[in-house]
């Protein structure tokens, strides 16, 4: 077996199959959700034992709003309770909390708790947590592309650089993933970061994400250290 000799710096996880997860336990799609916070919680603790430094979870996209409206408010309800709930751990154990997405779309009450657990968690410096709300990865690169358009139209001989765009994203100063999973058996971005995956290593799995605990996270870090990233370079000898 792989030793985990290489850790990432940063890994990222698309949190799938909470409702599935629920379904097979006759209970309600929430209640999965629910479960996944304690996931959240224990992959939180494993990674920060294990020197990880950024720490992602897309937790709702853009395309998610389309939900039945008591699913979509029970999510909303659940992140600022949850938020509310962890400030005070979270701050104790040096996590930084951040959370990017389009937060036009949110409600004054969860920017409220977000501004709230940002600023209280803000001197976190032994790994930050970043929650991906009201995200899209199209919806970032356009964001991003209006900032670069503006300033080209007060500078037109500027020429805009990938980094510059990269700048104006919302994971701006944030490093790229190294390691991406996604749970669920699910092999696909689902508009999740797509700049930013440009050379990330995928790790998938079939496990439900209310099941997905630090051994799971183990087993995908045993996968990642057995990879070799070259990025588009020949491997040395
Ligand atoms: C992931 O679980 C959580 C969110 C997308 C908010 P799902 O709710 O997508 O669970 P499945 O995929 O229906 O099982
Ligand atoms: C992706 O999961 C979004 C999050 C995990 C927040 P979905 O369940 O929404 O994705 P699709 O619809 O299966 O692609
Ligand atoms: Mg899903």
């Amino acid at each position: 077996m792989e030793q985990l000799t290489k850790i990432p710096q940063h890994i990222s996880i698309i949190m799938d199959g909470n409702g599935r997860w629920a379904r097979l336990r006759g209970k309600n799609r929430v209640e999965g959700h629910v479960e996944g916070v304690q996931s959240i919680r224990e992959v939180l603790r494993a990674a920060s034992d294990l020197g990880v430094r950024y720490l992602s979870f897309y937790a709702f996209s853009e395309e998610n709003w389309g939900r039945p409206e008591p699913e979509v408010s029970f999510l909303m309800e659940l992140f600022a309770e949850s938020m509310l709930k962890e400030k005070d751990e979270l701050t104790a154990n040096g996590v930084r909390l951040r959370i990017l997405g389009n937060r036009a779309r949110l409600s004054a009450k969860l920017n409220a708790m977000i501004d709230a657990v940002e600023s209280a968690t803000a001197g976190g410096s032994r790994i930050t947590m970043i929650l991906f709300i009201s995200y899209s990865g199209r919806w970032d690169i356009l964001q991003a592309s209006a900032k670069l358009a503006a300033r080209l139209s007060a500078d037109p001989a500027y020429v805009p650089t990938a980094e510059d765009l990269g700048a104006q994203l919302v994971t701006a100063g944030i490093p790229d993933p190294d390691l991406l999973i996604r749970t669920s058996g699910e092999q696909r971005l689902s508009n999740y970061m797509l700049w930013q995956c440009a050379y990330t290593e995928f790790v998938f799995t079939d496990t439900l994400w209310p099941d997905f605990r630090k051994e799971a996270l183990l087993d995908a870090l045993q996968q990642y250290a057995a990879r070799d990233r070259r990025y588009g370079k020949i491997k040395a000898e």
